[in-house]
């Protein structure tokens, strides 16, 4: 399968079956996590994660998008430290992303049901409504979370980035595909949603990878620009940022 270059050259980890060969094993949904439960009240006029402006647009959406950068989102994964067979699409709308990631399970979680439906009308994914602040997932349910050009809308950040720990694996890996603030175009950025009554609050790459690494995991910046990257291997149980060898 696609990504398992690094766990590969790592014989000491045990190596599950692909599911290229097997059909892939299923993300076990947890029971009932209300929605919202764990967001701030909305700061935009869209409300809370400024779903209400994806709601309408969903249709429009994927017309409007281009295709996500499989190419970050390999690299990214390629962090792992064991083999990528079940993959969380966090925010995931209506599956842009998650479409271009292909051998893991793929499963899609999003606040907006709209979006939601596209990802499995249009792409027939996996999909699931549910808060990143409180992730519809059992522990240690994946070996991949990935939140693409949708973590700015996130209410509750470090909220999403512990529950992104909580469901990995260890040996698993976060991948944030985001905007740099900082950057020109992303300046424009911030204006043009704000302007537009979004809620959003971006972070540059060393503020996310630094935001990471507090909450546990071992963060690099995969590549900079307009568009960034950063990824976040979760580490074994009962790892902190402080303990020895972190
Ligand atoms: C710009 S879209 C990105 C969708 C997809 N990741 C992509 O790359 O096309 C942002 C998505 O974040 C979702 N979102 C906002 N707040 C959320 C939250 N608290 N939990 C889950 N999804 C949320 C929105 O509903 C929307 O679908």
């Amino acid at each position: 399968m696609e990504y398992q270059s690094r766990a590969a050259e790592k014989p000491t980890h045990p190596t599950p079956v692909s599911p290229a060969t097997t059909g892939g094993t299923p993300v076990q949904v947890a029971g009932d996590r209300p929605i919202q439960a764990a967001c701030d009240p909305g700061t935009g006029m869209y409300g809370t994660g400024d779903v209400g402006f994806f709601d309408r647009i969903a249709p429009l959406y994927d017309l409007a998008m281009p295709p996500a950068n499989g190419d970050a989102l390999a690299a990214g994964f390629d962090r792992a430290t064991r083999p990528i067979d079940r993959l969380l699409d966090v925010g995931g709308g209506s599956g842009r992303a998650a479409a271009a990631v292909t051998g893991p399970d793929r499963l899609v979680v999003d606040v907006s049901r709209p979006m939601l439906r596209r990802a499995r009308a249009v792409r027939g994914l996996s999909a699931v409504a549910g808060d990143a602040g409180r992730l519809p997932v059992t522990d240690n349910a994946v070996d991949a979370v990935l939140v693409v050009d949708a973590f700015h809308h996130l209410p509750a950040q470090t909220a999403a980035i512990d529950e992104a720990a909580r469901v990995l694996a260890p040996g698993g890996v976060f991948v944030i595909r985001e905007f740099d603030p900082t950057h020109p175009l992303g300046r424009l950025l911030v204006a043009a949603e704000h302007a537009i009554g979004m809620g959003s609050h971006f972070r540059s790459p060393d503020e996310l990878a630094a935001a990471l690494d507090a909450s546990g995991f071992d963060a690099v910046v995969i590549d900079r620009g307009f568009g960034y990257t950063v990824a976040g291997v979760r580490g074994e149980a009962g790892d902190t940022p402080d303990s020895p060898g972190h």
